[in-house]
């Protein structure tokens, strides 16, 4: 079955390089990433894997989990990790499912069959603390992703979840962001937005991020 924008994440039991996961448990409170690749030992899947383990710090700053998956059982997922943390100079510190009966890629549409029918696809989701689904994202095996983008869109959503504005194309954490056309009462915008804001049209109004951090 396919996961579209707002569907709960399927929740499910399974196996990992750290132990039995129960996947809503284990998210608790907090925002996740599910992520799969094709297959262990690969180069692709292997900086992947290891540039999210750099990141560490700016998920858990984000509050978010994340965790990989691919269809390897969890004896080939350990010896794996140890080849991550030597060429990609990290330790691995998130658990690596081991799909091994292909139950969770069945629950997250992971096996694209006129793509590959034995290995997953390269897919990733956003889940927020509420457990909706809030991004999906499929690459081809080929093109390892970009996870600076993955932390840009949870900036982007954990921003506009807390404030009337949207993010505009190619936006930044600190760039300035849209103002949401609801809202329309002066008074209104002059309390959520203190600072002000720009008209380029009546429907693109342009406003300091309200929780910018200041140096
Ligand atoms: C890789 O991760 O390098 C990869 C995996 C499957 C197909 C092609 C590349």
């Amino acid at each position: 079955m396919s996961i579209r924008l707002g569907d709960i994440a399927p929740d499910f039991e399974q196996d990992s390089s750290e132990g039995r996961i129960r996947f809503h448990e284990w998210l608790g409170d907090s925002w996740g990433i599910l992520f799969s690749h094709p297959a262990d030992f690969t180069p692709v899947c292997t900086t992947e894997l290891g540039l999210t383990a750099k990141l560490k710090d700016q998920f858990a700053e984000r509050g978010v989990k994340v965790i990989a998956l691919s269809v390897d059982p969890v004896a080939s997922h350990i010896e794996w990790i140890k080849d991550i943390n030597e060429t990609q100079n990290t330790l691995v510190g998130f658990p690596i499912i081991a799909d091994h009966d292909r139950k969770v890629s069945e629950l997250y549409d992971l096996i694209h069959p006129n793509a590959n029918d034995t290995l997953t696809v390269r897919s990733l989701f956003i889940i927020d603390p509420n457990k909706k689904v809030r991004l999906t994202i499929t690459y081809p095996a080929s093109t390892g992703r970009n996870f600076d983008e993955i932390l840009r869109v949870v900036d982007s959503l954990q921003l506009t979840d807390n404030y009337k504005v949207a993010t505009p194309g190619n936006w930044k954490n600190g760039d300035d962001v849209v103002i949401v056309n609801s809202i329309q009462d002066e008074a209104e915008l002059r309390e959520r937005f203190p600072a002000g804001y720009r008209a380029v049209k009546p429907y693109l109004r342009l406003t300091p991020q309200p929780n910018r951090k200041t140096a």
